[in-house]
Parts: C-alpha cells; sequence; structure tokens
C-alpha cells in the first residue's frame, strides 16, 4: 500500500484545469456532476422522495453545497422493500444461474472501470479524499470486489451426505440459498468502495438489496445505481436510499419485509442495528469500529517505521475504522522515533483533494469538531503535543496532521476511536506488557507488527485480538481476504469467501434409498434369476463397477452351487443306473441293460461337462476376487454364460426330463422283477452278471452310437495386466492349479472368498448376503 500511495504521489501532475487552491470544485467533477443522478433509486427507476423532500450534498472542502438529492424516509423504504421482495419472490435475480449472475456482475465491473475517471472525481468531491486515492485506490478496488464475487456466483455448491442409520440408509444434500431481501447501511468514509464490500456478495449469492448510502456521500451509489441498470441487473433487484440515519435507516431496520442487516458504522448504531435485528430475530453483520495498536519492535530501520506508522494512522485522513491509532514504540528507540514520527506528520501536504495533497478535509462539521474535542481532551489529560492540534485553515473541514507522545493507555484518546488525523505514541519495555496493553481495549478491528524478529512476530500475531493483523505492512485490501472485528468491532466477516456465510442459509435435504440397496448402484435384478441375466449385466460393458464385481461373484457362486446340486444328483443317477443294469442281466433282459447303460452313459458325459465347468468357474471366481479386475471379470462372465449356454445346448430340459422318467421307470421295473423272484440275485448270479455287463458296455462303446460333443474346459482369455495384477493372477493360478488336483466329487466346494473377505463377514455372512441379493 505504500508503494501504491508513492505511485499514486507520482501521478500526480497537477490535473489541467486547476487554477486556484480553493476553488469550488475540480472541473471533471463539474462536468460530472452535470449527468449526477439525483433521485431515489426504486425498482430499476430513479424516483422522487415520496414527501419531496430533498437534502443539500456539501462539499467538505468549502463546507458548500454543491448538489441535491431526494431524501428518502419510510414511505420510500416501504416502496423499495416491497420491489425488492417482488424481485427476490417472483423475479428472476435468485432464480438465473449462477454463470448469468456473474456474467452481469463481471459487467458490473467493467463499467465500474470504465466510468472510473468520473466516479473518482464525485467520490473526492463528496468525501473530501485526494482523487488521486479515489483514482488508485477506492474505485479500482470497488472493480475488483465485483469481479472477485461475479466468480463466486456460480460456486455456491453444497456438500452430500451420506447418513447409515438405525432407521435405515438415507443420504442428504445441502443447498446453499440467499436469504431474501438484505437491508444495507454503510458509512462515507469509503463511499464506493464499502457499498462494494457489502452489495457483491449479497448479489452474487441471489440476494436482493436495499441500500442506504450515508447522509454526507450519497452520490457515487445513485451513479452505481445507473451501472447496475446498465449491466442488466434486473429491476427491484437493488434499491438505492440515501437519507439519514434515524429515518431512513431506521426504516430498513425495522421493516419486516428486511430478511437480513449488514451495517458498517460507529459501535454505538451498531448496537441499535443489533437490537433491530433481534426484535424480528433477521441476523444481523456489524462492521464497527476500532482503536488498532501499531507495535513497533525495537531493531528496526526507524525511518521506515516513522513512515509505516504515519501511512497506517494519516491514509484517509485518519477515516478509517482500522487506523493504527494506538502507536507502541519500544522503549529503546521511543524518542528517535517521537521526534521523527512528528516532523513527518508537520512535512504532511494538507489541502485541495483536487491538488497535489496527501490530505484533504475531515468529511463534515461533526467530524471537525469531534476530533478537535479529543485534541483538547488529550492536551488536558497530559498527553505531549508534538505538532499539529488545530483545524487547518478557516474553511472547509481541515484538521492539522496532529502528533501526540507520552500518551498513557488510560487517556481519552487512547480508549475512543477519533477518526481523524492524530497519531497517538505509546512507549513499551517488553513484549508481554505490549501485548496485555495492546489487547486492553473493547475494540479488536485490526493491529500491526513492525519487527524483524520472526518470534517477535509469531508470538504478538497469535496473541492480538484482532480480526486482521498487519505484519510490516498496513492497510492492504485484498478482496478475497476477510474483514472483521473481534470484540465490539463487530460481527461477521466482509470479503471473501467468510462473507458469502452471511449472504446465504443452509439447507439440508434427506432423501430415502431403498433399503438394503448397496450405496448408490442402481438393483439389477434379473442378473440373479439366469444365465441369461449375466448377459444383461455383461450388455452395460465394458465399464463394470467394482460393486457390479462383487455382485457378478455371487452370481457365478450361486450359480456353481446349483450346478454341484445338479451333479450331485447325476452322480445318483449314474450309480443307480449300474445297478439297474446289472439287475437287468442278471435277468437275462440285455436289450433293457443296454438302454440303462447308454442312459448312464449320458448322465457321465454331462457329470463330466459339469466338471469342466465347475472348475472353470472356481478359477475364475478365485482370479476376479483376487484381482478385482473388471476387464478379468468381463471376460469371466462372458465365458460363464458360454458354458451354461453350452450346456443348455448339449442337455436340453426337456431330454434331462425323460432321462430321469426313463431312469425311474427301469428302477420301477426292476423293483418289479425282484419281487417277483423274491429275492435279489445271489453272488454267483452277481458275478455272471457283471462280467456279461462289462461286455455289453464294451460293445456299446464300440459302437459308438453317442456322440456328445467334448466337454468345456477352456481356459480364461489373456487380458493385458498391470504388474501388480500379474502378481495376484499368479497367485490365483497357483491356487486354481491346486483346486485342479482335487477329485471331482459331487459337492465340490466353490473358491473360498479371499482372506480378507472371509474375515470381514466369515462364511456365514457371506451367505446371508448372497442370499439377499440372490433370492431378489
Ligand atoms: P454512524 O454509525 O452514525 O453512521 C453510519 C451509517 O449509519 C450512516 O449511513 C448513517 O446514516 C447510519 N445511521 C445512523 N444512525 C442510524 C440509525 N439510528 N439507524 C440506522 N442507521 C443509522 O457514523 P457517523 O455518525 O457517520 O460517524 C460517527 C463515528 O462512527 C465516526 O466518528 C467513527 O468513529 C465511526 N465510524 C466508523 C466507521 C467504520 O468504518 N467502522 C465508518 C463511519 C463512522
Ligand atoms: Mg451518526
Amino acid at each position: 500500500m505504500q508503494s501504491l500511495r508513492r505511485s499514486g504521489a507520482a501521478l500526480l501532475r497537477g490535473p489541467s484545469g486547476l487554477t486556484s487552491f480553493w476553488r469550488a470544485i475540480s472541473t471533471q467533477a463539474a462536468e460530472a456532476l452535470k449527468t449526477q443522478p439525483s433521485q431515489l433509486f426504486i425498482d430499476g427507476k430513479f424516483v422522487d422522495a415520496a414527501s419531496g423532500k430533498k437534502f443539500d450534498v456539501l462539499d467538505p472542502t468549502t463546507g458548500e453545497a454543491v448538489f441535491q438529492v431526494a431524501e428518502a424516509d419510510a414511505a420510500d423504504v416501504d416502496k423499495a422493500v416491497k420491489a425488492a421482495r417482488r424481485a427476490f419472490d417472483q423475479g428472476e435475480w435468485p432464480r438465473m444461474s449462477g454463470k448469468q449472475r456473474g456474467k452481469i456482475l463481471y459487467r458490473l465491473a467493467e463499467l465500474i472501470e470504465q466510468h472510473a475517471e468520473e466516479l473518482a472525481h464525485i467520490e473526492s468531491l463528496d468525501n473530501g479524499k485526494p482523487v488521486v486515492m479515489s483514482k488508485i485506490a477506492d474505485i479500482p478496488l470497488s472493480a475488483d470486489h465485483f469481479r472477485y464475487f461475479a466468480g463466486w456466483a456460480d460456486k455456491l455448491t453444497g456438500k452430500t451426505i451420506p447418513c447409515d442409520n438405525v432407521f435405515g440408509k438415507f443420504f442428504a444434500y445441502t443447498l446453499h440459498e440467499p436469504l431474501g431481501v438484505v437491508g444495507q447501511i454503510i458509512p462515507w468514509n469509503f463511499p464506493l468502495l464499502m457499498l462494494a464490500w457489502k452489495v457483491a456478495p449479497a448479489l452474487a449469492a441471489g440476494n436482493c438489496v436495499v441500500l442506504k448510502p450515508a447522509e454526507q456521500t450519497p452520490l457515487n451509489a445513485l451513479r452505481f445505481a445507473q451501472l447496475c441498470n446498465e449491466a442488466g441487473i434486473p429491476p427491484g433487484t437493488i434499491n438505492i436510499l440515501p437519507g439519514f440515519g434515524p429515518t431512513a435507516g431506521g426504516a430498513i431496520c425495522d421493516h419486516p419485509g428486511v430478511d437480513k442487516l449488514a451495517f458498517t458504522g460507529s459501535t454505538e448504531i451498531g448496537k441499535l442495528i443489533m437490537a433491530a435485528g433481534a426484535k424480528r430475530v433477521v441476523p444481523v453483520t456489524l462492521e464497527l469500529g476500532g482503536k488498532s495498536p501499531l507495535i513497533v519492535d525495537k531493531n528496526v530501520d526507524v525511518d521506515k517505521a516513522v513512515e509505516d506508522t504515519h501511512f497506517a494512522l494519516f491514509f484517509n485522513h485518519g477515516q478509517c475504522c482500522a487506523a493504527g491509532s494506538r502507536t507502541f514504540v519500544h522503549a529503546d528507540i521511543y524518542d528517535e522515533f517521537v521526534e521523527k514520527a512528528a516532523k513527518r506528520a508537520a512535512k504532511r501536504k494538507v489541502g485541495d483533494p483536487f491538488s497535489d495533497v496527501e490530505q484533504g478535509p475531515q468529511v463534515d462539521e461533526d467530524q471537525l469538531k469531534k476530533i478537535l474535542g479529543y485534541i483538547d481532551v488529550a492536551q488536558r489529560e497530559g498527553a505531549r503535543l508534538l505538532t499539529g492540534g488545530k483545524q487547518h485553515g478557516s474553511k472547509g473541514y481541515f484538521v492539522e496532521p496532529t502528533v501526540f507522545a507520552d500518551v498513557t493507555d488510560e487517556m481519552t484518546i487512547a480508549q475512543e476511536e477519533i477518526f481523524g488525523p492524530v497519531q497517538s505514541i505509546l512507549k513499551y519495555h517488553t513484549t508481554e506488557e505490549v501485548i496485555e496493553r495492546a489487547n486492553a481495549n473493547c475494540y479488536g478491528l485490526a493491529s500491526g507488527i513492525i519487527s524483524n524478529d520472526i518470534n517477535f512476530i509469531n508470538t504478538v500475531s497469535r496473541s492480538l485480538k484482532a480480526g486482521t493483523v498487519w505484519v510490516n505492512c498496513y492497510n492492504v485490501y485484498e478482496s478475497a481476504v476477510p474483514f472483521g472485528g473481534y470484540k465490539m468491532s463487530g460481527i461477521g466477516r466482509d470479503k471473501g469467501a467468510y462473507a458469502l456465510e452471511h449472504y446465504t442459509q443452509t439447507k439440508a435435504v434427506y432423501q430415502a434409498l431403498e433399503p438394503n440397496q448397496p450405496w448408490l448402484l442402481p438393483r439389477p435384478s434379473s442378473v440373479h434369476r439366469s444365465p441369461a441375466g449375466m448377459g444383461q449385466l455383461m450388455s452395460k460393458k465394458p465399464k463394470l463397477e467394482i460393486n457390479d464385481v462383487d455382485r457378478a461373484v455371487l452370481t457365478l457362486k450361486s450359480q456353481a452351487r446349483k450346478l454341484e446340486q445338479q451333479r450331485t444328483r447325476i452322480q445318483g443317477d449314474i450309480d443307480r443306473e449300474r445297478q439297474i443294469a446289472k439287475e437287468l442281466v442278471a435277468q437275462g433282459r440285455k436289450d433293457r441293460a443296454l438302454l440303462a447303460l447308454k442312459r448312464r452313459k449320458l448322465q457321465e458325459v454331462q457329470a463330466e461337462r459339469l466338471d469342466g465347468w465347475l472348475l472353470n468357474v472356481q478359477g475364475m471366481l478365485l482370479n476376479i476376487e483376487t484381482t478385482k479386475n473388471q476387464q478379468q471379470l468381463f471376460a469371466a462372465l462372458k465365458e460363464g454364460n458360454k458354458a451354461v449356454k453350452d450346456m443348455q445346448q448339449a442337455m436340453p430340459l426337456e431330454e434331462v426330463d425323460k432321462l430321469m422318467q426313463d431312469s425311474a421307470d427301469a428302477k420301477a421295473y426292476a423293483d418289479e422283477l425282484n419281487q417277483m423272484l423274491g429275492e435279489s440275485l445271489n453272488p454267483e448270479q452277481q458275478e455272471a452278471a457283471e462280467a456279461e455287463l462289462e461286455e455289453l458296455e464294451k460293445q456299446m462303446l464300440e459302437e459308438q452310437r453317442l456322440e456328445m460333443p467334448a466337454a468345456p474346459g477352456r481356459p480364461l482369455p489373456a487380458v493385458p495386466a498391470t504388474e501388480e495384477e500379474e502378481k495376484a493372477a499368479a497367485a490365483a493360478e497357483a491356487t486354481a492349479a491346486q483346486l485342479a488336483q482335487l477329485p471331482s466329487v459331487p459337492g465340490t466346494t466353490v473358491a473360498a472368498p479371499t482372506a480378507a473377505a472371509a474375515e470381514e463377514e466369515g462364511p456365514a455372512g457371506e451367505q446371508e448376503r448372497e442370499a439377499a441379493l440372490v433370492s431378489a
């Protein structure tokens, strides 16, 4: 900021048209006044006050009226709040996309820049600050603020929160919604910038605004209203009402249509605003007064420290809520510092804000009198006046840059906000002492440290009870950085993302999920009914989620289990057919025995196919569970599906049924014969029958009358794998090989779940889960 100030000074080349120090206003300001709106801005239009009243706008340089604006009171506030309500409840602004709002706010920032010249002149005319400061600070910082919040408009998103509890599965999401109609009341020290701090976050979040500028400085707020129309902000979204505190300001605070109050100004009025908010339970943010300590350490460059502390206090004529108004200087450098600080202040150029000066007039007569009153009290209380102490000149509201040394903590000027060009220097000896004294004040807005000692800086910056700490700098204001007070300096934060929290409210929306439904996975119920279902799952290819892997594993396991049951049944049939054939041979019924053997052969082939398929499935399961590789899963499902289809083709269900029927018939027939014979075969008969049966079997195989397709048992197709997957696959292969060694007996169990999974839920848990999934 100091370098800004220096480059600002370099910018001053004596504006053309400037003749004498005491001319009324600059040529450019006079020119700008010709297009200056003078009416209230309500519902997108400039209108007179309902009462028809107007009030004077004074030029603080001369104390003379240079303009008149309409004066709002309760009737106008009512009209403006109703317009804002309509704009919020039915209008476009809160309903348009954040992107669209951002676009308009970007345009507004550009318009402020395009009109920077006249805005700067009007600002200096209205407030009295040097026009160079308006040009390098107030106006560009205001444009920057709108640009910063334009960027936020489409980024106000909430969160998604899963909720599993005793009542079931839900999820909730949050919406950051605008509050509604916001009432904003701002001061006169940075007329356009304070407006920007309040309006930009409110509009970005989709609120509508009724704003009252300070009665001392209403002009640029009305020019801003013009730019809002030009930028395309819908009517009623922003309403600007010049007027006085107790009337227009009070009416905004008390209006039932206002959903939130935001205020910058004195702590005294801040308390009234908070009380008004309390009556209707509307949220209030306050940015109030300060008495900020600026602590100068012992081992510093004294000249630089003098310059920095001078800027910290005298910037904007001391009319800054954050002014470094208690300059604590270490005893080791105190005398040198005090002498140099007085010299620097005495050199400060005071005069016409449209000329080459550092300091213009204070904003009004009230402020002038208040400051002179504090100077008087300070002298009576024993502070040592080093320079200044009087009104500067006899016209307008100028005050001499004033420096007091030997100020002590209990003095009024060390306790209360002066808001003028009066520096108070206090001596300190130890770090602990200065921290305690710096914090011994009702305010906590800002603070500063000038030091080369990192430990001192760290200790002090964490110990100060203040919303801002400037280290080896002061009065730096960045749109993205929050600003606000501890203690009686306020509530909440302006600027940065933090400001948005005060212009949005959070809504939580709960949504129920279907009972027992895995998180976010749609239920593909047909998958579990038939092999064709696997085809459906496969048709989702190629992107399968990890949840799909788990589900597919369960499906495969379930199918394997069903096929195992079938395998067990077939094995029973095989054994029985042989017994039947044997009995038939013994009874001389070779034709029938041959039939039984054929059935048996069919069943054996069938059993062999089942064994092959089961082994395949087991390998696949192991592979999938080890690697969780989506591509392999896909390949495995494809393979499994094909195998099942093959089985169905080779052994249509009717044929299986017919075989079963034949088998049952044969058994019944054999039983019948046995009953007729009255006894079963004796050992010799058994032996003879066995030999005959073997002969018969040989004969049947030679005839090769049964041409069955080969059993499936294809290996899995190769899939490119990562190193990790390859390791896992190798492990899986080894296990699969072990499995293959096992006899393929009925009831072979499917591959065990991975150790981790087994540990997690145990076999019972797994079966339950499977049952739940599969039964659907
Ligand atoms: P103030 O607090 O009276 O005025 C600030 C704003 O509040 C103006 O717009 C004013 O019209 C409005 N206001 C005043 N009374 C109101 C009421 N009853 N209801 C609603 N709104 C009301 O400040 P003022 O009188 O201009 O200055 C007095 C002192 O306040 C200054 O000397 C300074 O110490 C402090 N101040 C602090 C500021 C800051 O940035 N924190 C800015 C301006 C003043
Ligand atoms: Mg006041």
